[in-house]
């Protein structure tokens, strides 16, 4: 039972260097679900991710997030990541002089936690094989993180690294934007292999595909910092079909973007 997570966010408002961005957002994720947070530009989803995982930079001015009735946001990064929060970013950090596989050792026994880390062969073994998963070549195990990778490739060096942290909750903030097809299929399968009761998706897209190959049980439409709207997978596919505007007429929002306003 307690091996099932279930993230509350309470009417969460968050703000970047003073300026208001999420307005009051509420939403229960549960093991198992997958839930979608669409939205266009501007509208505050990557500023909820980075709060989540208690970025700095944003500052959590309002509202409660609990993972399992535990206070999220009185946790420190890394016992974020220890409690089995992952959050693969929009545009993820280039970092010189740390490998790929030194990071991703790293990030393997912040999870695990002190005591408890994963053995050198071990660790090998499932690297490469996750790597091979995912299509991405053996090589890009030794290089700087990041460091010259395509888009593509970041992208999927992303899922890798969920691959193998095997976090509780998922967040994945445009994890599909600059993928081909092909990479696409890619990274929707290492999703659903995932996908267990042990384990909820948070998926931030601004298009509908990745959806075609993860069915989300929920989607949920942001707007002005706040979710406005909500359904089931159908709701995505009108949105691919339709556009935003109509949720902007039936709401009576002009501006869907936030910190516009004088
Ligand atoms: N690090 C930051 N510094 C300054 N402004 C930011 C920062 N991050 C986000 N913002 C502002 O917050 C608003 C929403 O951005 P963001 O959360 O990235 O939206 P989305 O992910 O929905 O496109 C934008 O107006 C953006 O300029
Ligand atoms: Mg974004």
């Amino acid at each position: 039972m307690s091996n099932v997570p279930v993230l509350t966010i309470s009417d969460l408002k968050a703000s970047v260097e003073g300026k208001e961005i999420v307005k009051g957002l509420s939403l229960e994720i549960k093991g198992g679900e997958v839930h979608a947070i669409m939205g266009p530009n501007g509208t505050g989803k990557s500023t909820l991710s980075s709060a989540l995982m208690g970025h700095p930079k944003y500052e959590v001015t309002d509202g409660t997030v609990t993972l399992n009735g535990e206070d999220v946001l009185e946790m420190a990064v890394d016992e974020r990541a220890r409690a089995g929060l992952f959050l693969a970013m929009q545009y993820p950090s280039e970092i010189t002089g740390v490998t790929n596989s030194d990071f991703l050792r790293s990030a393997i026994n912040a999870r695990r936690g002190e005591g408890n880390e994963i053995s050198l062969i071990r660790f090998i073994r499932q690297m490469e094989a996750k790597m091979k998963e995912l299509d991405i070549n053996p090589e890009f195990a030794h290089r700087y993180l990041n460091e010259g990778f395509s888009g593509g490739e970041k992208k999927r060096n992303e899922i890798l690294q969920m691959m193998l942290i095997e976090p509780k909750i998922a967040i994945l903030d445009e994890i599909d934007s600059g993928l081909d097809i092909d990479a696409l299929k890619i990274v929707a399968a290492g999703v659903n292999a995932l996908r267990s009761p042990e384990r909820a998706f948070l998926i931030i897209t601004h298009y509908q595909r990745l959806l075609n190959y993860v069915t989300p049980d929920f989607v949920h439409v942001m707007m002005q910092g706040r979710i406005v709207k909500s359904g089931g997978p159908e709701l995505a596919e009108r949105l691919e079909a339709e556009g935003y505007d109509w949720v902007k007429e039936e709401l009576g929002i002009v501006d869907e973007t936030v910190g516009q306003e004088v």
